[in-house]
């Protein structure tokens, strides 16, 4: 039987996969409509993240949330989740054994909720999803299918603020993919049939 998404994240609370356990707070799972449409990825929580158990709560929390506002979603309405779930010491970048042990829960957790668009924030969460280590600047503006989802990957806002800020060409270009992925999610979803057997 399938479990919900709820059961998923109680178990992945405990979680022991990686050497990352010893130094969270807690689990950061996810957070949003359980059958959201919109899915957001991003990299791994961070201090507030990491206290809160919530992912994107800090500044680059607050950017997501106001370029969903731009194009009319609520945060509540979309989902969030990172590759990892458990903030790495000194916020350094996830290992390659780390994201390796990780990942199953968020294919799990995409499996779940079963976007039908789904948002790759920065490098990490692009890698994943496309399988290649791609670097982000070289595939945003292009979409993917991933598994019967549209997959639309952009900076991580993080990199936007720790780059050119909110005036930078950076900043435009991630407008520019809010108003893809605004556009995608008004097209028809493909038939079942093609969708089935696909994940
Ligand atoms: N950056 C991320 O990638 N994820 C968060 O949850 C917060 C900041």
């Amino acid at each position: 039987m399938i479990r919900t998404l709820e059961e998923a994240a109680a178990e992945a609370s405990t979680c022991t996969r990686c050497r990352l356990a010893q130094g969270r707070t807690q689990v950061v799972y996810g957070v949003g409509n359980p059958h959201a449409d919109l899915m957001f990825i991003g990299e791994g929580p961070g201090y507030y993240e990491d206290k809160q158990g919530e992912p994107f709560v800090g500044a680059a929390g607050q950017l997501l949330n106001t370029m969903l506002g731009e194009i009319g979603i609520r945060r509540e309405d979309v989902y969030i989740g990172n590759v990892i779930m458990c903030r790495p010491p000194g916020n350094r970048d996830p290992l390659p054994d780390e994201i390796e042990a990780c990942t199953p829960w968020l294919e799990e957790k995409i499996r779940l909720i079963d976007p039908r668009v789904i948002v790759a924030l920065g490098n990490f969460a692009t890698r994943f999803i496309l399988n290649k280590p791609v670097s982000i600047s070289r595939v945003r503006g292009q979409r993917f299918t991933w598994h019967g989802r549209i997959v639309i990957p952009t900076f991580h806002p993080a990199a936007i603020l720790h780059g050119g800020g909110q005036n930078s060409t950076q900043m435009q270009l991630l407008r520019q993919d809010f108003a893809e992925l605004k556009a995608a999610l008004a097209e028809q979803p493909p038939p079942v049939e093609e969708q089935l057997g696909l994940f």
